[in-house]
């Protein structure tokens, strides 16, 4: 008989949809699967105001394929200029679910980012007043630190003090990556929580660096030592109410990906539970699975379950290599193992 697995219908808590024709191509890979995602705003130029907010809301729901059930949920790109009544504003319509941190040059189209944080103590402390979460990109940019450690001394130059500063704040590390994150995390009772990616939970450094370069494997934050991935691998896998799946799912065409100085991103939207499913096995959580994907997410964010399902069959998917879209092809992450469930 066929070995079938049943979670309640996930959800992607950070996820890059992109804009125009890149957006079409690649939002069917989440709306076959996921219920709702975190929409991060690192558009060019950025989702800074509610009005942008509304109007990308408005493009991706344009851009749904026929018959999708699915809920964007949008975040504003936090500035040194943002303003709090915007944001509360936002938040009191139920336009936005949580704001995004980018410290200013940490990643992809982050330049409109925060230099300096007590200028954004004001938004901060509204977000706690009203109970709006901010997602960090946690990693320092300063260029004086190792890029393997950044993640790492975020947490004690930057998030540590703004936590202390805003004790009420709700906060989400996004695509944590080391065993420090886990540990700061798991610290913590309430409040904070956070997101890991699929590819995180799957590969080190080797895979981009041992044996040729693999721009493909290449993301930020960038993967670490094997000690790191095992500790994030022990955090999903735990069922732990603070960790929870954000695929970071980043779609870069291969023209940009391959160039001297690449994009950092790995597309993890078509082949994530597939991934998942492997991964949990691997480590004899199945059970845990629905916590990871489905469970602990809405309820960090104070947000309903989802009422359907998907079943996930034990059997050999085959994902293609790439997915085609005009702006040329966006390869598909490659776990670099055989995947044994299709969802
Ligand atoms: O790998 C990444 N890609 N990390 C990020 O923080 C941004 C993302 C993107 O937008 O391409
Ligand atoms: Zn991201």
């Amino acid at each position: 008989m066929t070995q079938t697995h049943t979670i309640r219908r996930p959800d992607d808590w950070h996820l890059h949809l992109r804009d125009g024709d890149m957006l079409r191509a690649v939002l069917p890979a989440t709306t076959e699967h996921f219920a709702r995602a975190i929409i991060m705003p690192n558009l060019v130029p950025p989702v800074v105001t509610s009005a942008d907010a509304r109007a990308y809301r408005d493009r991706i729901l344009a851009a749904l394929p026929e018959s999708a059930d699915f809920t964007p949920l949008m975040t504003l790109y936090l500035t040194e200029d943002t303003d709090p009544q915007d944001v509360a504003e936002a938040h009191a319509s139920g336009l936005i679910t949580a704001v995004k941190l980018y410290p200013a040059g940490a990643t992809t189209n982050s330049a409109s980012g925060v230099a300096n944080f007590d200028k954004v103590s004001a938004v901060l402390e509204k977000m706690a007043e009203i109970g709006l979460p901010l997602c960090t990109h946690g990693e320092v940019t300063d260029s004086a630190i190792d890029i393997f450690d950044r993640e790492a001394v975020f947490i004690d130059r930057v998030l540590d003090p703004i936590r202390r500063r805003h004790p009420d704040l709700r906060v989400v590390m996004e695509h944590i990556t080391t065993s420090q994150a886990v540990d700061y995390v798991r610290s913590v009772d309430a409040g904070l929580g956070a997101t890991i990616t699929t590819h995180h939970l799957v590969i080190n450094r080797n895979h981009i660096l041992a044996g040729g370069i693999k721009p493909h494997y290449y993301c930020l934050p960038v993967a670490k030592r094997e000690e790191h991935r095992l500790a994030l691998r022990s955090a999903a896998t735990s069922g732990d109410r603070r960790f929870f799946l954000g695929t970071d799912s980043a779609p870069h065409t291969d023209a940009n990906k391959l160039l001297p100085c690449g994009c950092a991103g790995c597309f993890t939207a078509p082949n994530t539970l597939s991934i998942l499913a492997e991964v949990f096995e691997q480590d004899s959580a199945l059970a845990n699975l629905e916590a990871f994907t489905s469970l602990n997410g809405p309820a960090f964010y104070g947000l309903p379950l989802n009422e359907d399902t998907l079943t996930l069959v034990r059997d050999m998917p085959a994902f293609p290599g790439h997915i085609d879209t005009p702006d040329g092809p966006v390869t598909i992450f490659d776990p670099d193992m055989p995947l044994h469930w299709t969802a």
